[in-house]
């Protein structure tokens, strides 16, 4: 069971444009399954939009539309940008694909078979712009706990599902297996809340239409959060397509923020162990990008849109910024100054630079043909080493979701680079005929290292390593393999070098 690489991100609610929150989900994803391609594993990589609920109706009459027309409008510039931003998803599951809401019908129908749904009414707080049920608090109305905004009352005739029933058996999973939840802090915080208790939870509405509709009771809808997390399993083939559904299942990684973790830690699971369903391996629950510390959200009117971006800097240089700032995990600041430092720094002053400066000397020292090595010299012993360790560091820290720890790996070698060229002075060998077997090895290292870089960096910034091995001699288009094409050795010479534009060129604050 499951033997692809299974990776999704959360199915974005599509009342308005993405922004760069959303984007940096469906980035992270698509780096892990472009490295698990180019690591030879069969890859599953899902994504989607989330089109149900009272947020979308009511996005939806805001601007004089049905729902209908709203998400036909609004999916098809998700579809776009994630192209844009050269997203690499095998599927794109939409809530409002009549195959998704048969899915929804048919888990839903399991659950009553089982004895686990039944009618009451809900009396309490709900956030619609977050459509989350809000706990009474000390004020009335309840702040919600993730927008701050006043919950408001609901009462209604709701089905319930028995949740509290998965209590014992989720603690044990728990336990079981500790990485679970990651991080581990917010594995505690979640591990903490269900040793509290478990409440049943509300999973059907009767004031409203705009959803799928519950098998059994027509007169209600299937409360949003239970559609939504059926796509995991919808848009892997469940249960239309079950052979592809064996190869896929369970998820290897659900990645999401930190605000929808108890949605996907405790209800999701709990409702597939109600179905007979195995958990999915494990939830990973990123940070929150925020401007002047409030998170960036539609909602709050601060987002910073993906396209203004690339515009300026190109799709790459956002997509390294996104996993380079910040830590998996933990919240950051987008602000202009640290865009532009990574810009010019990280990706201007050591990757552009290696890239140019070595098929600079190479075309000048050697005609633009790769040199095979000559005479090895002291200097070359904390490259190979650097790279030589790139390997395993990549390997644990992706494994990790570690993107920041396993760039900043790659940056190692990047400068290691830079810095052989200055220990080496291919230019001042290159004055003395009988040195020319150590340039020829100098400029094989770099060409190497330049190789080694580009494969690894090869999930983050595709388009960019593209070119550079392009320019190094690859014909396009170029597929990486790792960890072969990463190996010290395996760069060939003889290969004609293609000189290109600077890759990064330096922007002015
Ligand atoms: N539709 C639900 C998810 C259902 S999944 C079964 C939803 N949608 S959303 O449009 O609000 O998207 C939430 C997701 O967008 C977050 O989990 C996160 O992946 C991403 N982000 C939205 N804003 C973000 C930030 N400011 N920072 C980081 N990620 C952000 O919730």
């Amino acid at each position: 069971m499951g033997s692809a690489f299974y990776v999704t991100t959360p199915i974005y609610y599509v009342n308005s444009e993405a922004h760069v929150g959303t984007a940096y989900t469906t980035i992270a994803a698509d780096v892990l399954a472009r490295y698990n391609r180019a690591c030879g594993r069969r890859v599953f990589f899902l994504t989607g939009s989330d089109e149900h609920g009272m947020k979308m109706v009511r996005a939806a009459k805001d601007k004089g539309l049905t729902p209908e027309q709203l998400v036909d409008t609004l999916v098809p510039k998700y579809v776009e940008l994630w192209k844009h931003l050269n997203i690499s998803n095998d599927n794109f599951i939409r809530t409002t694909d009549p195959l998704h809401a048969r899915t929804v019908q048919a888990l839903f129908g399991k659950l009553i078979e089982k004895g686990d749904i039944y009618k009451g009414t809900y009396r309490g707080w709900y956030c619609t712009p977050c459509e989350r049920y809000v706990p009474q608090g000390a004020a009335t109305p309840p702040p919600c706990p993730v927008c701050n905004r006043p919950a408001e009352h609901l009462e209604e005739e709701n089905y319930f599902f028995r949740m509290s029933k998965y209590r014992d058996r989720l603690l044990a999973l728990f336990e079981e297996r500790k990485d679970f939840v990651r991080p581990e802090s917010r594995r505690n915080e979640v591990l903490n809340r269900v040793r509290e208790g478990l409440e049943d939870v509300s999973v059907t509405r009767s004031t409203f239409e705009w959803g799928v509709r519950m098998p059994g009771d027509e007169k209600h809808v299937v409360w949003v959060w239970f559609d939504a997390l059926i796509n995991y399993l919808s848009g892997a083939g469940y249960p239309h397509d079950m052979a592809k559904f064996a190869e896929r299942w369970p998820a290897d990684v659900h990645l999401i923020a930190k605000d929808i973790l108890w949605f996907h830690s405790v209800i999701w699971p709990s409702m597939l162990m109600a179905a007979d369903i195995e958990p999915p391996r494990s939830i990973f629950a990123h940070g929150w990008w925020t401007m002047n510390a409030a998170k960036i959200s539609k909602s709050a009117g601060n987002c910073i849109y993906p396209m203004d971006i690339t515009a300026q800097f190109g799709v790459d240089a956002l997509r390294f910024f996104l996993l380079r700032e910040v830590p998996f995990g933990g919240d950051g600041d987008f602000t202009h100054s640290a865009f532009l430092g990574r810009f010019n720094n990280d990706l201007g002053n050591d990757l552009g630079n290696l890239v140019l400066r070595t098929i600079t000397m190479a075309e000048k020292y050697f005609g633009g043909i790769a040199p095979a090595p000559g005479v090895s010299g002291t200097q070359d012993d904390a490259l190979v080493n650097t790279a030589k360790n790139l390997e395993d560091s990549v390997a644990g820290h992706l494994k990790n979701l570690q993107f920041s720890h396993a760039l900043e790996a790659i940056w190692q070698l990047v400068r290691a680079a830079n810095r052989y060229v200055e220990e080496c002075k291919p230019w001042v060998l290159a004055k003395n005929e009988a040195e020319k077997p150590r340039l020829a090895t100098v400029i094989y290292n770099l060409l190497q290292s330049t190789r080694i870089c580009a494969a690894y960096l090869s999930p983050f910034m595709p388009g960019t390593c593209e070119e550079i091995l392009w320019q190094i001699g690859y014909e396009k288009p170029v597929s990486v393999r790792l960890p072969l094409d990463a190996t010290w050795g395996q760069y060939q010479s003889g290969l004609r070098l293609r000189k290109g534009r600077p890759l990064f060129p330096r922007v002015e604050a």
